[in-house]
């Protein structure tokens, strides 16, 4: 008989909401708002610069390139950011590619998090920051984002959700390692303002403690909004570690080529983590994305630019999921940013009666019970939040609208609401934009 494994700091965290609503979206649904990647074709010019990659001349793009990076991408990188950080940047000490955002992230947590360390994390937050903060050894401190009742006869905004400066600053303490920044924030779709980066910049300073900022939605900004790098702001640089995803700005989430931007004396470490783990990611998908911000940087803000049509295209998208919903009888908390919304659906206790003291809550049986009875796949908020506090947001479900099905013609599929209860409106002109 072996001994059981005693698998190091898992235990808890082995169960993942994303498979279970995988499984039943496969199953049961007809329009899937549930996982978060455009189910759309990525631009032209970089289809064609993975194809040259792929098949040109250059056989090297084939074999391992530099561990850390391949050139033409740290360097292109590194002159964007330095551009919109107004700072010199080095390619070779303040670039680091990665597998993805994520593995971005995981990196940060094992550099820096030690036993004993805190990590401040912003609730509703990304799932992967509290698992990796305990695989580090670390422990997470929640802080929710308070709703505000929004103006009457109006739609709330994620600008209503808010922290409260002083819950913020009573968790800051001398166990206080880092606070995880996602602006724009999946799943809410906040970007965060200047006063509020303000408020966790001072408290990282006045603290000593480092951010690792999460910002892979940072083109995706809607309504003349501004996504402010909180690596700007005065005595951050030094503290920040900027987490980017090239699968969320260029629509290719399967390449899964991502990048940490930040000071040298923080990505030396997260360099060691990276030898030692992943040790390089993979050389063809790294030079199409170069190839890609290649031609973004030359038409910066003009308006051929990826990074101007893609969110204009999606904030489309985005008005025509909130008249759906409406019409559906959902309450849409409008996002300022990201490709995701989150509706509210307490409306529907009389239809999907809640039950109390059950072990699972309430937005995620509602889920279940869309995508089972309605063909409409969705996310429960709940699953953003820690054990403790997801009893307190219960009501709201997380769509999607990165999709070419997503209009209120798709939505008519929700049986027992005929057509005329939807707010008429043509989505030709996004499909044809979404290329599909
Ligand atoms: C907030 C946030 N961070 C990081 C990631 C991971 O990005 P990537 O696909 O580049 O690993 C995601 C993916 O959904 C995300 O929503």
């Amino acid at each position: 008989m072996s001994r059981p494994v005693q698998a190091r700091r898992l235990e808890g965290i082995d169960k993942n909401i994303w498979v279970e609503f995988v499984k039943l979206a496969a199953t049961y649904s007809t329009v899937n708002l549930g996982q978060g990647f455009p189910d759309f074709p990525p631009p032209d010019f970089l289809k064609e610069a993975f194809s040259r990659a792929v098949s040109g001349e250059k056989h090297t793009l084939h074999q391992y390139t530099r561990a850390f990076g391949h050139p033409p991408l740290v360097k292109i990188l590194a002159q964007l950011f330095g551009k919109l950080l107004g700072r010199e940047l080095d390619p070779m000490t303040n670039v680091m590619v990665t597998v993805g955002a994520y593995q971005a992230l995981f990196c940060c947590f094992q550099a820096f998090i030690e036993e004993g360390d805190e990590v401040i994390i912003i609730e509703p937050f990304f799932d992967c920051y509290e698992p990796m903060v305990k695989m580090a050894g670390g422990t997470p401190v929640y802080i929710p984002l308070r709703p505000k009742a929004p103006k009457e006869g109006k739609l709330m905004s994620s600008a209503d959700w808010q922290l409260d400066p002083a819950e913020l600053a009573s968790k800051f303490s001398e166990q206080t390692k880092a606070i995880v920044l996602n602006s724009p924030n999946n799943p809410l779709g906040k970007v965060f303002s200047r006063g509020e980066l303000e408020l966790i910049a001072d408290l990282c300073v006045k603290h000593d403690a480092l951010c690792i900022s999460d910002e892979v939605y940072e083109w995706l900004v809607y309504d003349g909004k501004e996504h402010i790098r909180i690596a700007s702001l005065p005595g951050m640089w030094d503290r920040t570690v900027i987490v980017g995803s090239a699968g969320k700005t260029f629509s290719i989430t399967g390449w899964k080529v991502g990048w940490t931007v930040g000071p040298n004396r923080l990505l030396q470490h997260l360099r060691t983590v990276h030898q030692n783990s992943v040790y390089h990611c993979a050389t063809a998908a790294q030079d199409a994305v170069a190839q890609g911000f290649q031609r973004e940087l030359e038409r910066y803000g003009k308006p051929d630019s990826y990074f101007v049509q893609l969110p204009r295209e999606l904030q489309q998208k985005r008005d025509q999921l909130i008249q759906s919903l409406v019409a559906v009888g959902m309450k849409p908390i409008i996002p300022e940013g990201t490709y995701f919304l989150v509706a509210d659906i307490s409306e529907f206790k009389s239809e999907v009666p809640d039950v109390p003291d059950s072990d699972e809550p309430y937005d995620s049986r509602f889920a279940k019970w869309m995508v089972k009875n309605k063909g409409l796949a969705a996310i429960p908020l709940s699953a953003f939040y820690c054990g403790a506090h997801k009893d307190n947001y219960n009501s709201f479900i997380r769509f999607c609208f990165a999709k070419v099905r997503h209009t209120a013609e798709h939505l008519c599929l929700w049986q027992g609401h005929t057509a005329n209860h939807y707010v008429p409106h043509s989505d030709a002109s996004a499909i044809a934009l979404a290329g599909s």
